[in-house]
């Protein structure tokens, strides 16, 4: 805390609020005592001006296109790290020394496999449920299974669950993304490393050995470092939300997923791509620039913008070099990769986009990197899910053992009809 405060001054009476100060950011004003002290609450729609929670895990400076896990920036972790030391990093606050990562590493491969009767679940399911439909009712029904590692109250319980949820999550989705194809669930491969084994539970076949292209492998664990954690976006704030109120980590990381899904978050690279695809050609670019800039067109450019950063995504750099490598390596023409080239081209030197601080962002990429690996669109926020349940359960750990955690309980401006006397139905 510092000695500053912020006064608010209502009605003739000054009401000063005391100002924290995080290592790095903007400085908060603490406003817990306000609705007792003043009888009014702050107006914040969609928490843009609004700190839900303190946190030690991740720093986003959105105007500089810094981002950072434990002080680390994220390029250094995509060049550098493996998905599990990241995941260490997340979970633990520092980089493992070499004992550690293996301890984890081996930790994290000892809970890949699900419960065989979880298998029965997907038989549920159409052969054409979405993946994300199918990631939400598998991940909350592991709470009916892993009853030894719901109890929130204690540390080493929510390690395990946090373990489990990191480890089965490839399975979940490999699976799901099996299911929709009609072959052969692939039982995972501990010897691979943790990109490794999901790639081949994904594109192998029980009839034939499954050789891991390092180059797509080193694309696959970039994706998935750079999609581990992003401070309080929407599903982690679900996530936080739901575990508030002392729900099992299964069901916070299935609400997460629920939340992630939606195109102006998770789902837009599948949108994204979507997108391309529609616009099938080149030549056909400005009229969907002319949409994206049409106030009365709802159309937007999936791909681009972003809440926080407003100058440049540093994923989407790490990204954009990646799909160059996977293009490269895959030697792939593809009329949908022209179009994305063409229209990040135009959009960055159109006044309305420049203006507006609209610069593509990381599920631009991905989306172009995951088609030409071979994933179907329907996968794409499935392994965003996979990718980002590092964070969530990072989050929900950290929130767990605030002592200042209470239950998310937001307040409201109510605009609806006042106090009224019921009327029987012959009589309205
Ligand atoms: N295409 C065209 N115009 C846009 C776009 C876009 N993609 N994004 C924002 N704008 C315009 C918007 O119409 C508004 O214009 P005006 O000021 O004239 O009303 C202005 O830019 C500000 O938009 P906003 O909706 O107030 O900004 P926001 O911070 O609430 O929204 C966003 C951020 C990511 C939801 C939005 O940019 C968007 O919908 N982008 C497309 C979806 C997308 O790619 N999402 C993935 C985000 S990255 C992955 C993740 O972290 O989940």
């Amino acid at each position: 805390m510092t000695d500053k405060t912020v006064t608010l001054a209502i009605d003739g009476t000054n009401h000063p609020y005391p100002v924290l100060e995080g290592s790095v950011g903007p400085e908060v004003f603490d406003v817990r005592k306000l609705y007792n002290e003043t009888g009014m609450f702050t107006y914040d729609p969609g928490y843009t001006s609004t700190a839900s929670c303190q946190s030690a895990i991740t720093y986003i400076d959105g105007e500089k296109g810094i981002l950072l896990h434990r002080g680390y920036p994220i390029d250094q972790l995509a060049e550098n790290s493996t998905f599990m030391e990241v995941a260490y990093l997340l979970l633990h606050g520092e980089l493992p020394k070499k004992v550690e990562l293996d301890d984890f590493t081996w930790t994290i491969s000892r809970h890949t496999m699900l419960h065989e009767q979880l298998m029965t679940f997907y038989r549920g399911f159409r052969r054409d449920a979405h993946p994300m439909a199918i990631m939400c009712g598998v991940v909350g029904a592991l709470s009916a299974f892993y009853h030894d590692s719901t109890d929130i109250t204690d540390p080493e319980q929510r390690m395990i669950a946090s373990h489990r949820l990191i480890a089965k999550m490839p399975t979940i989705a490999a699976m799901a993304h099996k299911y929709s194809v009609g072959q052969p669930f692939l039982y995972p491969d501990n010897s691979l490393t943790y990109t490794g084994n999901f790639l081949r539970m994904t594109f192998g076949v029980p009839a034939e050995p499954y050789h891991v292209n390092p180059v797509i492998e080193r694309a696959m664990r970039r994706i998935f470092i750079l999609h581990a954690d992003h401070e309080q976006n929407a599903s982690t704030s679900t996530v936080r939300l739901a575990g508030s109120s002392g729900a099992n980590p299964f069901a916070c990381i299935a609400a997460g997923i629920a939340c992630l899904w939606g195109p102006a978050h998770g789902g837009a690279n599948e949108a994204a791509l979507n997108m391309l695809r529609e616009i099938g050609h080149t030549s056909n670019i400005p009229k969907y620039i002319a949409r994206a800039k049409d106030k009365d067109d709802p159309f937007r450019l999936m791909g681009f913008g972003h809440r926080v950063y407003k100058n440049f995504d540093p994923r989407a750099k790490v990204m954009k070099a990646t799909a160059d490598e996977v293009l490269k390596e895959l030697n792939i023409s593809d009329p949908v990769l022209d179009v994305a080239k063409e229209l990040e081209r135009i959009a960055l030197s159109d006044d309305y986009f420049i203006e507006k601080k609209l610069y593509p962002n990381v599920d631009f990429y991905s989306g172009v990197i995951l088609n030409a690996i071979g994933f179907p669109t329907e996968m794409f926020t499935a392994l965003f899910a996979l990718a980002r349940t590092v964070g969530w359960v990072a989050q929900w750990n950290e929130m767990i053992s605030d002592p200042e955690q209470k239950i998310g309980r937001p307040r409201q401006l109510y605009v609806g009809a006042t106090q009224r006397n019921y009327v029987p139905v012959g009589k309205r």
